[in-house]
């Protein structure tokens, strides 16, 4: 019944209007699932490569080639059908067919069992219990590599901790807009953008930036009458030169930038901190955890790469007390729930994420309530954003039996 008869794969555009890859199963019973790859900006080097030689064409081409494997399968044997995918890459970073193009096969697998049993991706994924809807964690003010001429740290980003989606959805959604009323007042003759993720683009220093988001918080709890807290996402790897860690006006090296991250958090209650250090700094991550871990949560994106022998690594050390979880870094979704289970048994938390480049595409939505995620990074606004924003609002409508 869940036999797949055929597999197409096709290109589409993405948020940025560069090319992705969006893949659709068909079973024999007609189940259907359709799911598109997202496209990352902001790369870690240890990320399996998204295309072959950086060729979406050439890895449509390496699949299509290779669709007959396919054709037979059951879909809902996931394991084998990402074992598969493994082996007709045959190599360690899915350079022959691409992460992308991978993991855009291994989800829409997913989707065609889950509506061939009749159940949403996050029932089909995470069974009867699985029930807790992630915290959405918004990005408002940015730079780095989405955008030009904003801060250095790449995403300040508003985390809403009340129990219930659709009021945390908002109430980040108005923190978005209360900061832009005060961008607004604060440069009245520059009209002020927005980045790769929609957060507002400003000629700020970092600090100067982190308070005005930290102010369009206290603003909007007091408004709503619940939590609400500021989240870092550093990057620090697009930063990071020669031993150094380059803001608009100084330098810092590794110790100071570990003083540095740390001072923020304890000065404006930062609740989440992702990648203060760059990518290979395991011991810089497991300082900084040590000193601010009771605090706040400290994720690794880049240094991580959602792969499991990397947060093994990170475990033995104490680097980190979370990871960031985006399947297209592993390729497949059953590597992405290897890694989780991992985080899972260690304690870490894990915070399931979009790219800076997405589509409508609302997989992850469902993943973070599969896999039990603490938190889902996915923008306050923009279309691509809250097509997923969107989806936890129905999924927790489901949950609830509403
Ligand atoms: P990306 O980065 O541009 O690679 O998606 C987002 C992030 O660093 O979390
Ligand atoms: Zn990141």
């Amino acid at each position: 019944m869940s036999y797949i008869e055929d597999v197409k794969i096709r290109k589409i555009l993405d948020s940025r209007g560069n090319p992705t890859v969006e893949v659709e199963v068909y079973t024999m019973s007609g189940g259907f699932g359709r799911a598109a790859a997202p496209a990352g900006k902001s790369t870690g080097k240890h990320e399996v490569k998204a295309y072959p030689q950086g060729e979406i064409d050439a890895g449509i081409k390496y699949l299509k080639e290779r669709l007959d494997n396919f054709i037979g399968m059951d879909a809902t044997e996931q394991r084998e059908i990402d074992h598969l995918l493994h082996e007709i890459d045959g190599t360690e970073n899915f350079s022959m067919l691409g992460g992308n193009v991978a993991v855009a096969v291994s989800l829409a697998v997913a989707k065609a069992a889950a509506d061939v049993l009749g159940l949403s991706l996050y029932q089909y994924l995470g069974g009867i219990y699985a029930s807790n809807i992630p915290k959405p964690v918004g990005n408002v003010l940015g730079g780095g590599k989405h955008a030009i001429n904003g801060t250095i740290i790449q995403e300040m980003l508003s985390v809403s901790l009340e129990d219930d989606a659709w009021n945390n959805i908002y109430a980040n959604s108005l923190v978005h807009k209360r900061l832009g009323e005060k961008l607004r007042k604060r440069f009245p003759d520059l009209s002020i953008g927005l980045g790769d993720e929609k957060a507002w683009v400003a000629p700020l220093d970092d600090e100067e930036a982190i308070s005005l988001v930290v102010e369009s918080i206290d603003e909007v709890k007091e408004e709503t009458g619940f939590d609400i807290r500021p989240a870092l996402d550093f990057a620090a790897s697009s930063f990071y030169r020669n031993g150094k860690y380059k803001y608009h006006e100084r330098e810092l090296n590794e110790e100071e930038q570990i003083e540095f991250a740390e001072k923020l958090v304890k000065d404006y209650g930062i609740y989440i901190v992702e990648d203060p250090l760059h990518e290979e700094d395991f011991e810089g991550f497991a300082e900084l955890t040590k000193r601010i871990g009771h605090l706040a949560y400290v994720v690794g994106d880049d240094i991580f790469v959602t792969n499991s022998k990397r947060l093994e690594r990170g475990i033995e050390i104490g680097a980190g007390n979370a990871i960031l979880i985006k399947p297209n870094q592993i390729g497949t979704l059953t590597d992405t729930y290897e890694t989780v289970k991992l985080a899972r048994e260690n304690g870490y938390a894990c915070m399931i994420s979009h790219r800076s480049g997405e589509t409508c595409d609302t997989s992850i939505s469902h993943l973070g309530v599969a896999f039990g995620c603490e938190f889902i990074k996915t923008g306050a606004i923009g279309g691509e954003r809250i097509a997923k924003l969107n989806e936890l609002v129905r999924i927790e409508e489901e949950i609830r039996g509403e």
